[in-house]
């Protein structure tokens, strides 16, 4: 499996780009990562002029350090080879595309990507909002290793919708465990689904808090309110990153070298701790990097 460089995806905010106003926001907003839509946040009549103000946006140079994606037009529709073709040909980070149901369909999406022009570093991303994708998600996952995959998107309202289900976050505690142990078996990245009330900070911080606990990168954002909390949350707390220090000062001393499990600060601690403890404070720099 190849090790991607690590980059924080904490904050990935999505933004109609058919709104241009919200475009050039974004050029000075704190997200890692941003999501120029032109899926459902764009009416039918508007589409053409949001991919071409998206491509506008990619081939600026204006967006710093974050990282540029396009969420385009779903392989069913008269949208989806051009959005495709012009979000890679203006490199684009990624393409994320919705309503992906099965593996097939990332290797002809990958497969389209690399016939357009291999030297093109763009990345595939794939919601997860289809039953049928849950029900594929190891079969999707592996294919990460082979393809241009690398990461899951979460879509709750769109599966709360093909399930008949109300949106209760509760619903989906399951389904985000399994889509996050299908990620990691395979090395892909994964990030959490919206929350809607964008004036409800709290209710955003909780579900932020328990995307971070289950092992998500970030989370999806739809306002530039919500971007602070999950900057904040998502980002290593001071206490475990001084915890990590702990541990790596632990088993770079003499006295511990050459042993696999050592005690630090009263708890066993193993090298698979020291190996996690050098992940969080990689994480932590590469945080303090974006900043910079
Ligand atoms: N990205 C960048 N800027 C945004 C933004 C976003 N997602 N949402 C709002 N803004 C900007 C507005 O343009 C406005 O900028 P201004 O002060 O320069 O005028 C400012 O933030 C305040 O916006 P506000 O008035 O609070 O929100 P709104 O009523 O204009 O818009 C939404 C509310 C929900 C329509 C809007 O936030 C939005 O379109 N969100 C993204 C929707 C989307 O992409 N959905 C697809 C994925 S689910
Ligand atoms: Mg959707």
């Amino acid at each position: 499996m190849t090790q991607m460089a690590f980059r924080p995806r904490r904050s990935c905010l999505y933004m109609p780009a058919s709104n241009s106003r919200a475009l050039e926001k974004a050029k000075s907003l704190p997200a890692d990562t941003i999501i120029f839509d032109l899926e459902d946040a764009v009416a039918p009549d508007a589409k053409a002029e949001a991919r071409g103000n998206a491509c506008a946006a990619l081939r600026s140079g204006d967006y710093g350090k974050r990282e540029l994606v396009v969420r385009i037009n779903g392989m069913e529709t008269p949208w989806f080879a051009e959005d495709l073709k012009q979000a890679c040909i203006n490199k684009a980070d990624a393409v994320l595309v919705p309503k992906i149901l099965g593996p097939d369909d990332i290797i002809q999406i990958s497969t389209v990507m690399d016939e357009l022009d291999p030297s093109i570093a763009t990345k595939l991303w794939a919601m997860i909002e289809m039953p049928l994708a849950i029900l594929n998600l190891g079969s999707i996952a592996a294919l990460g290793p082979k393809t241009r995959l690398t990461t899951f998107v979460m879509g709750f309202n769109d599966l709360a919708k093909e399930m008949h289900a109300e949106h209760d976050r509760a619903i989906f505690g399951p389904v985000m465990s399994q889509a996050v142990i299908a990620a990691r078996a395979y090395g892909l990245n994964i990030i959490d689904s919206v929350y809607n009330d964008f004036n409800d900070p709290d209710g955003l911080a909780r579900e932020s808090m328990e995307a971070d606990r289950l092992g998500f990168d970030g989370k999806s954002l739809i306002h530039p309110a919500q971007i602070d909390t999950a900057n904040r949350v998502f980002a290593p707390q001071a206490e475990a990153i001084a915890e990590a220090e702990a541990i790596i000062a632990a088993f770079k001393d003499p006295i511990n070298a050459g042993k696999g499990v050592i005690v630090v600060d009263g708890k066993m601690t193993e090298l698979l701790h020291y190996r996690q403890a050098k992940q969080l404070v990689a994480t932590a720099e590469a945080i303090d990097a974006l900043a910079k």
